[in-house]
């Protein structure tokens, strides 16, 4: 599928890439690829003017909401970052109202919080297209930069294995086995069992790679790193979690991604991935996400690009 004249994903949301086909995510991925370049160049074009974005915030961000803002704003889009100290949702207002209101003045929304279930109802009510900037369920516009950014350092992924240590049923951790097993990219976690995935995201994953030929699989034991191109990690407590810093650095210590645990792939080019923010000295030790290994800032940036594509695609600015 080629997206520059194509017209395929106008008015789709993106809520979870269990949505979308593989032909499709591959899509949005080459025109990423494609943007970037042209940011590289100069090349700044005018895609979004006459277009509106509501960025919709109960979480805190950094990269989500700078990637959407200069992203949608440095091509004419006019993003409104909106916080939940700033509007009525779930507050005086529900969900199904805002998203009526919001659906008549702005082209999408972007909503970052807590339930899948808000995101799912402003897409049913808005009329526009809703992106997923993170819920306690999902986070899918950060996996496809780390998809992307794996590609810029392995030329195909087919048969390369990504891993992820550390708490393998939070949405960072659901949203790359989803997408892997999309791709046909092999994805383990490594977790304590305590913390292991949801039993129907694991089984809906294990149905996909069946067509895409993804391996998938999900252990306690370090020895499973052997051979992977990429070992992620995230944060111990999600947000929201704050409660659980304690249970969980008990839990997930020795399985803080350093050098020690990056020597277990038995290769020399695996790199490390982190979403971010990083708590340092915690999930990562400094001295490798400081290192030669580390690709985040990468990471980071292609946020920008693939949230870009994802933008650009479904709001049909091609
Ligand atoms: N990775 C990520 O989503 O970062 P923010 O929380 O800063 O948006
Ligand atoms: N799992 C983390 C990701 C932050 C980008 C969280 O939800 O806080």
């Amino acid at each position: 599928m080629d997206l520059s004249a194509s017209t395929a994903l106008k008015g789709r949301s993106l809520l979870t890439w269990l949505d979308y086909t593989a032909e499709e995510i591959r899509a949005l991925l080459e025109l990423s690829k494609r943007l970037k370049g042209e940011h590289k160049r100069g090349d700044l074009q005018r895609r979004f003017t006459g277009k509106t974005l509501a960025l919709l915030f109960e979480k805190r961000s950094t990269r989500t909401r700078c990637a959407f803002e200069t992203a949608f704003g440095e091509e004419g889009g006019h993003p409104v970052f909106l916080s939940t100290g700033d509007i009525q949702l779930g507050a005086k207002e529900s969900i199904e109202d805002t998203a009526r209101v919001l659906g008549r003045m702005f082209s999408g929304i972007q909503f970052r919080g807590f339930s899948q279930s808000t995101v799912e109802t402003l897409a049913r009510y808005s009329g526009v297209p809703v992106y997923n900037g993170l819920t306690d369920d999902f986070h899918p516009t950060q996996a496809l930069a780390d998809i992307m950014t794996l590609e810029e350092n392995f030329s195909s992924l087919r048969g390369e294995t990504l891993c992820f240590v550390g708490d393998g049923r939070n949405n960072v951790a659901r949203s790359l086995m989803v997408i892997c097993s999309k791709l046909g990219v092999n994805f383990t976690i490594v977790s304590p069992p305590a913390l292991f995935p949801r039993r129907d995201i694991l089984e809906a994953c294990e149905a996909l790679s069946a067509e895409s030929r993804a391996r998938i699989r999900v252990s306690a034991d370090a020895a499973e790193l052997r051979g992977a191109c990429g070992i992620y990690t995230d944060v111990w407590a999600s947000m929201g979690e704050e409660d659980k810093k304690a249970e969980r650095r008990a839990l997930l210590s020795p399985y803080q991604v350093n050098s020690g645990l990056m020597e277990k792939t038995g290769r020399g080019d695996t790199v490390f991935l982190h979403c971010l923010p990083a708590i340092k000295g915690e999930e990562v030790s400094p001295e490798l996400i400081e290192g030669p290994a580390s690709r985040v800032w990468d990471e980071a940036e292609n946020r920008k690009y693939t949230i870009k594509a994802i933008l650009l695609a479904t709001l049909g600015c091609l």
